[in-house]
């Protein structure tokens, strides 16, 4: 993974001097990043589009909080396809948003939209807790009164429209090919933003004596990202396939339609959609981005994905057994100490061969 986790490790890559401030673990530092020029940075970042690495040194603030978001979404895919053949890991090309798969598979689909929701994500969050400039908490839900529900708007209002925003500029700025994976990406990739937006909370606090509530006041807050990773997963569950439809003169792909037999319906806006079948990710092969299974963990007697017979294709697995040890039994003494016995329990584990 490339950019920023944690905090700096990419820029410490690249220029110690920035490691050292970053490091200090303060935003404070944002400003020394921008004295010692943003040029070096974003220049140096791989695998940024040319509208990117614009935006990366016109606001070098947000590019910080651009990799935690990529980094998070990753993280919450690894988390989500943890028992699958496919981890979430790729061979191939390392971008700031992770490997990306060649494949135009719905495992790619997951991955630009958790990615295109994480960055929306932290920025969002960024923005209402004052670390970005040019945003804040959502100026239009100040003050205004809900009479039919009886409640004002207050607090901060996280601004997600503003995080979508940003994710839409800078994360399908990489879209760059004309081509069908194009319409696919930035079909997910809006599919995750719109997973998002249409989880977000409405959080209330009465006020008046005794909590009586005489007024309320209500603000919106993000949902916590893994309930954005459960919902996406279900999504990937119930991919769509679809085709490019070219319909200008010049034979561009133009939009999407799903792909079945006398259809002419388009997906819909948090489908997930895919062109390409996935392949069975069993072994590693650079042409599709596989990484394969040997070497994963498996569970010799689950019948599930991660059980050893669908893990390991048949392949078989390895037994590496260990001793187990820690302390148990504790009692305490008067007065005062505690003694513990020593228990130890012999353990299997498997890996696919
Ligand atoms: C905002 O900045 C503070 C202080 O540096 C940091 O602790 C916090 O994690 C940041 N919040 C976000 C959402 O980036
Ligand atoms: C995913 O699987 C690959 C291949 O077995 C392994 O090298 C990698 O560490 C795994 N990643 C995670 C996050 O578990
Ligand atoms: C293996 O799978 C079984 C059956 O699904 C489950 O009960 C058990 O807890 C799993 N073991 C591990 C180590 O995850």
């Amino acid at each position: 993974m490339l950019l920023l986790s944690p905090r700096g490790a990419l820029l410490s890559v690249y220029c110690p001097q920035i490691f050292l401030i970053l490091s200090s673990g303060s935003y404070l530092a944002l400003s020394s990043v921008v004295a010692l020029g943003a040029n070096i940075i974003c220049n140096k970042i791989p695998g940024l589009a040319p509208r990117q690495r614009a935006i990366c040194q016109s606001r070098p603030d947000a590019i910080i909080v651009i990799g935690e978001g990529a980094q998070m979404g990753i993280n919450e895919c690894q988390y989500q396809f943890r028992f699958g053949r496919w981890n979430c890991s790729a061979l191939g090309e390392k971008t700031v948003f992770g490997q990306e798969l060649r494949v135009g598979s719905r495992e790619a689909a997951f991955t630009y939209a958790i990615t295109a929701a994480g960055v929306a994500h932290a920025v969002t969050a960024a923005c209402s807790q004052g670390n970005l400039s040019n945003c804040g908490c959502d100026r239009e839900k100040q003050g205004y009164y809900n009479q039919a529900e009886g409640w004002k708007w207050g607090g901060c209002s996280a601004d997600v429209r503003y995080g979508i925003d940003f994710s839409r500029r800078f994360v399908d700025a990489r879209e760059i090919k004309k081509n069908a994976r194009r319409l696919m990406n930035l079909h997910n990739n809006e599919a995750g933003r719109k997973v998002l937006e249409e989880r977000m909370k409405l959080e209330c606090k009465c006020h008046g004596v005794s909590g009586s509530c005489t007024t309320k006041t209500c603000w919106t807050t993000l949902p916590k990202f893994r309930e954005v990773g459960h919902m996406l997963k279900e999504k990937y569950n119930a991919a769509v396939q679809v085709e490019v439809v070219r319909a200008s003169r010049l034979r561009q792909p133009t939009f999407l339609r799903i792909k079945q037999l006398r259809s002419y319906q388009k997906p819909m806006e948090t489908d997930l959609v895919y062109i390409e079948k996935s392949p069975n990710y069993c072994e590693e092969d650079a042409a599709t981005g596989s990484v394969g299974t040997q070497g994963r963990l498996c569970n010799r007697t689950s019948l599930g994905a991660d059980g050893c017979d669908t893990m390991c294709c048949g392949r078989g697995y390895n037994t590496h057994q260990y001793t187990k040890v820690w302390q148990c039994n504790c009692k305490f003494h008067w007065c005062c100490f505690v003694k513990c016995n020593t228990c130890s329990e012999r353990t299997e584990v498997f890996t696919c061969k």
